[in-house]
């Protein structure tokens, strides 16, 4: 920690020593897959850089590991030229084909010898990451090949991406050429936030990660899980690579994602077995593989093989088929979800398909299953979006025998057995119970999740056992379990149920969004959440707000702002919020928003007693605007509030002519000063 005794050389010392020892262990712990210290350790050297940025805006510098979550929102991208085109390649489906680009290779260059590489081709974004003396300078895309968009701000939150080479000398220009993906893992639980916030699915991870790239909003894109993968240079000053494998390890040496495999092949024999072989593992990485990328080893070569319009001629992409496998769908069944959206499910007759079995499919909603027109007994062709969420593709209805039966949504919740209901304009059917049980385990799983309250050791065999055994009904519930409870049921020591019970009180203190994030409300994801916190003092602001206030933030539509609404307008609801702060959750906001708040310059002294709250809470209030609070009346107090039996606080604000507010007034103030369109 930054210690009193500190001098601003000691304290810049510090920074740059804590930056680069982050920056060590990003690219240990996300690039080498081999971290040396736990995330424990990693958050006490991140928070402590945080904090003397803090305290110290002077400090921050544009490549600190602290910038990483996201800058400010831009208006558009700028565009970028690129020094070299960014080409794109030739695909071949057929061994043939490759034989054919060896022949030509081979009548090019004569009796030169050579050799290739064979890369796995990643499935995603193309990306050329500029640094200047081995600084992150620009990171654009490929845009028309020659001019691109500047995403930088994007860019640089992927941690995967250093901000810095890992060198003692960099060269002066270096651009890394690669790929930014989305982990399929990543993208199927993106996906399954969107859904059940309400917001449409991506295809697959390369729409998920082209997506992401394009959103102005670097926060966001923070928030997304992203990587890169770097294969190519585009400019270089004073450096040179023989071949393709020592620039792959010259890439991973800068602190880079290089492709994880590399076959060396001395001839087109070897480069078709080495496209095989890699086929085989293609299940096996994070990323989506589509095909192979063969590549002339010697780089000299090259310049000499030159490009036709549009690709090089020494290399070439083979394309693999994605992977399809027929079924026969046994049944479809309706799950509920947490937030009582019914989906039909087919399950299907097990089947391997792109590296595991499958023996379930989602079928979205009654409408898809329409339009495909899925009937159960059909035999049908699955895929895997993305290599990860199966879906029914087709149905064969040529092996249709006359047996298979149309599907209908049930009318009734098939947990709970409430009326599920279509509401006007949505496709989903709900059922609309809250405390149905299917949807209440959801909840609680959801709200004590990592993104949301992050409780230690409530997992789902527990929460299965309290909601079963009636001991929670709602979220609020969960605060009031003793470890005489918990050490009662299966698998519970009475230590677990100890490290339960303390996860839980921990839990009082998270952040506004995450409490606002666990409690579930539809349409409201951690995002979003997060937009609320950072406009709003407490959850009373929250939940008192109309729906065209809360309308005004950014990324929060009408559709979002009506389910808050209509949330805080059910008197169940307010009750559980009540019970909630009662029981000692946090419900304010934590920090003053970046630019100051509303209530930024203006220094307030609260006198006497207030009838709605605490002198301490008041004044929470208004730093939390961005106000200041003052314990003397002076020349710089612009509002004195005054409570019961104020004290000569009062007369000396009079004398001074400062204004006065009484409890009215000043909570009048605080409701007006809760979402205002400057404070960004
Ligand atoms: S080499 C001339 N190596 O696939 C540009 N490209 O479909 C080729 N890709 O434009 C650069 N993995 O965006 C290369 N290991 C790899 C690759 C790869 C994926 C992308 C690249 C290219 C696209 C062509």
């Amino acid at each position: 920690m930054a210690s009193r005794s500190t001098t601003p050389a000691d304290d810049a010392r510090r920074a740059a020593r804590l930056r680069a020892e982050i920056e060590r262990h990003n690219r240990l712990y996300y690039v080498e897959n081999a971290p040396e210290i736990a995330d424990r350790e990693y958050d006490r050297l991140y928070d402590e850089l945080r904090a003397l940025e803090a305290a110290h805006p002077e400090l921050v510098t544009p490549d600190s590991p602290t910038r990483r979550v996201g800058g400010e929102p831009l208006e558009g991208f700028a565009q970028v030229r690129h020094e070299l085109p960014m080409l794109s390649l030739d695909n071949t489906y057929a061994v043939d084909d490759l034989r054919d680009f060896d022949a030509r290779l081979r009548r090019l260059l004569g009796a030169t010898p050579f050799t290739y590489v064979v890369e796995p081709k990643i499935d995603g974004v193309a990306v050329a990451l500029r640094y200047a003396d081995g600084r992150l300078a620009t990171g654009s895309t490929r845009g028309d090949g020659c001019v691109g968009d500047d995403v930088t701000a994007n860019l640089k939150t992927v941690r995967t991406i250093p901000l810095r080479l890992a060198a003692e000398k960099p060269p002066p220009v270096f651009e890394a050429r690669g790929e930014v993906f989305m982990p399929k893992e990543g993208f199927a639980a993106l996906n399954a936030e969107r859904a059940e916030a309400g917001q449409p699915a991506f295809a697959n991870p390369r729409n998920a990660a082209a997506g992401t790239l394009k959103l102005l909003d670097p926060k966001i894109v923070a928030g997304r899980p992203l990587h890169a993968i770097m294969y190519a240079v585009g400019a270089v000053a004073e450096v040179e690579y023989a071949t393709q494998e020592e620039l792959r390890a010259a890439l991973a040496g800068f602190g880079f994602r290089a492709p994880p495999r590399q076959w060396k092949c001395a001839d087109i024999a070897a480069v078709i077995d080495a496209v095989e072989e890699l086929k085989g593992l293609r299940h096996g990485f994070d990323f989506e593989m589509d095909g192979a990328v063969i590549k002339v080893n010697e780089r000299s070569l090259h310049a000499r093989l030159g490009t036709t319009a549009k690709s090089p001629r020494w290399q070439v992409a083979f394309k693999y088929e994605p992977e399809r496998a027929e079924t026969v769908l046994l049944k479809i069944s309706v799950q509920v979800g947490r937030t009582g959206t019914l989906t039909p499910v087919a399950e299907l007759e097990p089947v391997r398909v792109a590296g595991s079995t499958v023996s379930r499919a989602t079928l979205h909603n009654e409408d898809d299953i329409r339009r495909k027109d899925i009937r159960v007994g059909d035999r049908v062709l699955i895929e895997k979006a993305g290599d990860v969420i199966p879906a029914v593709v087709e149905v064969l209805k040529h092996a249709r025998t006359g047996r298979e039966k149309v599907f209908h949504m049930p009318a009734k919740c098939p947990v709970c057995g409430e009326p599920a209901a279509r509401r006007e304009g949505e496709v989903a059917v709900r059922c609309e119970n809250l405390q149905c049980p299917a949807q209440l385990k959801r909840w609680i799983r959801h709200f004590a999740s990592r993104g949301a309250m992050d409780i230690e050791g409530l997992g789902e065999a527990l929460v299965e056992q309290i909601v079963d055994g009636g001991l929670v009904k709602d979220p609020a519930d969960l605060y009031d379990l003793t470890v005489e409870q918990l050490s009662g049921l299966e698998r519970m020591a009475r230590k677990s149920a100890q490290n339960v019970v303390d996860g839980i009180a921990a839990s009082r203190q998270r952040d506004l969004w995450r409490v606002v994030f666990a409690l579930g409300i539809r349409h409201v994801g951690a995002r979003s959440a997060q937009t609320i916190e950072e406009h709003f003092a407490d959850m009373d602001a929250l939940m008192s707000a109309p729906p065209e206030r809360l309308e005004q933030l950014p990324d929060i539509g009408p559709v979002v702002a009506a389910s808050i609404a209509a949330f805080s307008a059910r008197p169940r609801h307010r009750e559980l919020v009540r019970r909630l702060r009662e029981t000692g959750v946090a419900m304010r906001a934590a920090r003053t928003p970046a630019g100051g708040g509303p209530l930024r310059g203006k220094t307030f002294v609260l006198t006497g007693a207030l009838e709605s709250m605490t002198r301490d809470e008041a004044g929470e209030k208004i730093r939390v605007l961005g106000g200041r609070v003052a314990s003397s009346v002076s020349k710089k107090t612009t509002h004195v509030v005054a409570g019961g039996e104020p004290g000569s606080k009062l007369d000396k604000a009079r004398k001074l002519g400062v204004e006065v507010l009484d409890e009215k007034q000043f909570l009048k103030m605080l409701t007006d000063s809760r979402v205002s369109p400057e404070w960004r």
